[in-house]
């Protein structure tokens, strides 16, 4: 029988709920998942804010509550305005790039709620809360965004989110945790800084290169990869190969309501992937489909 894959849940259960609010991530603890994510982004005034966006049209009221604050190419982004501003504004379902139409139409409905931006510290906080008050212990797995982005604007991002996990006593793997980025260069920076007990993970976007060499140099510093659904699938042998090397695979991202070509329902999806496969997790909007389904067959 094969280990239980452990289930991530993606910006929480952002598949009910508006992505990484508090409702979204209390929703995910409650639905079993074993890891909630925060994808991490900075303020102007070098406050961590668990936000996916480096701006925040998509997602925030900004266009109408600070308008005229919008770079040239038409968006408002988090690194231009402070924290306090940042907490003014509504967090709705999340909209397609027309910032109009729901990006899954099917979800909360876009532009009704009352939802905030919370920043990392708030998070991890409300999850030490959760995991005490229900006994259930959830992880977190967080992740660096764009680092180059915020190193131009003076924000040495990895070192401030692996300083406040630390801070919260995630330290090695045991913690509880994972850090993930899709840059190379700064996972290996952290890693350098901070030690091998860090847990780390390389993100691959669709069409990188998941070759051997290319695994085994990721071998050399980080403990599992998160590839997109598309290069494991179709199967080339990447989670083998994988394994081979020591690395741990937790692909993204597992959608009920956006399944990739090929798949009749989510729960083939899912069965694909932890029982013919041997995905060690899965990053999924749904947390609650993949738990039941993930428990029940493994
Ligand atoms: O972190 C795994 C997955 O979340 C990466 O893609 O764009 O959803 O952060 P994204
Ligand atoms: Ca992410």
């Amino acid at each position: 029988m094969n280990k239980a894959p452990v289930v991530i849940a993606h910006r929480g259960a952002s598949g009910y709920l508006p992505e990484h609010t508090f409702p979204a991530k209390a929703l995910a603890h409650g639905m079993g998942a074993d890891f909630l994510e925060q994808d991490v982004v900075a303020s102007r005034d070098g406050r961590l804010i668990v936000f996916h966006d480096l701006f925040l049209d998509q997602l925030t009221d900004v266009a109408q509550r600070y308008p005229g604050r919008a770079r040239p190419d038409g968006r408002s982004y988090c690194i231009d305005f402070s924290l306090a501003e940042i907490r003014t504004l509504r967090v709705t379902e999340r909209r397609g790039k027309d910032g109009i139409a729901a990006r899954y139409p099917g979800r909360f409905p876009a532009g009704t709620g009352s939802f905030r931006i919370h920043t990392l510290e708030e998070e991890l906080e409300f999850i030490r809360g959760l995991n005490r008050s229900t006994g259930r212990q959830a992880g977190v797995y967080a992740e660096i965004k764009d680092p180059d982005w915020h190193h131009q604007h003076d924000v040495p991002l990895g070192d401030r989110v692996v300083g406040t996990l630390r801070d919260f006593g995630y330290r090695a793997r045991d913690d509880g945790f994972f850090v993930q980025c899709f840059s190379a260069s700064e996972l290996q920076r952290v890693r350098t800084a901070y030690g091998a007990d860090l847990p780390l993970v390389q993100l691959l976007e669709e069409g990188a290169d998941v070759r051997r060499p290319a695994l085994s140099a990721i071998a050399g510093y980080a403990n599992a990869i998160g590839p997109a659904i598309s290069l494991a699938w179709p199967d080339r042998g990447l989670v083998g190969m994988a394994h081979e090397l020591g690395l741990l695979v937790h692909p993204y991202t597992f959608r009920a309501d956006a399944l990739p070509p090929g798949f009749k329902n989510f729960a083939e999806l899912v069965s694909t992937f932890v029982e013919g496969l041997g995905v060690d997790g899965l990053f999924t909007d749904f947390p609650d489909l993949v738990v039941q389904q993930a428990r029940t067959t493994t």
